[in-house]
């Protein structure tokens, strides 16, 4: 059987078979980044997004994904572009053997994307259910507010930008109006 979903901002055509969970099917189109821990939905290895929100795909019928926006942890970014959280995962020494990285990418996208200014308790809460048994967890809660305080800079150095901007384009004005009136 075929399910059209978009991955990654392509839209892709699965060819499943019946009872095939949705984390088989990712891996089998070549979505390798969905990790296989568990699969009964205890450790968070295989979330990826669908339609937004953090599911675990390993316990999720591929069925189920008919007409859905899917977001692994490939779409996020690569290793020439990473998401900013990525780069944070690495630069913090949260990533080990990585087995469980996608999985905490995903769920840690979910958090930043409705909570731009998450606490430590709320980071927390948010990669409860991704298990990690290499890092530990403070290194992981440490990736994600300092992705968080990234984007929140930078989000602040454009906007600084964007007033200059606008001041210049009004400073132009002002002299392009006198030299005008002078004529
Ligand atoms: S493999 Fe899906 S939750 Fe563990
Ligand atoms: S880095 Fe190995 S399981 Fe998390």
């Amino acid at each position: 059987m075929k399910i059209n979903t978009r991955i990654n901002g392509k839209d892709i055509c699965l060819e499943i078979k019946p009872n095939t969970m949705l984390a088989e099917a990712l891996r089998a189109a070549g979505f390798k980044g969905v990790k296989i821990g568990c699969s009964e939905g205890s450790c968070g290895a295989c979330a990826v997004m669908i339609d937004g929100r953090p599911r675990n795909s390993c316990i999720l019928p591929a069925g189920t994904a008919e007409g859905s926006e899917i977001l692994t942890v490939e779409g996020m970014g690569n290793p020439e572009k990473p998401h900013v959280l990525q780069q944070a995962f690495v630069d913090s020494g949260s990533t080990q053997c990585g087995y469980c990285n996608p999985g905490s990418l995903i769920a840690a996208k979910a958090l930043l994307d409705s909570n731009s200014n998450p606490t430590a308790e709320d980071v927390k809460d948010a990669l409860d259910g991704n298990l990690c048994r290499c890092t530990g967890y403070i290194k992981r809660i440490d990736a994600v507010l300092q992705a968080a305080k990234a984007v929140k800079t930078a989000k602040a150095a454009k906007t600084v930008k964007a007033d200059k901007a606008v001041k210049a384009v009004k400073a132009d004005k002002k002299t392009a109006g006198r030299a005008g009136g002078k004529k």
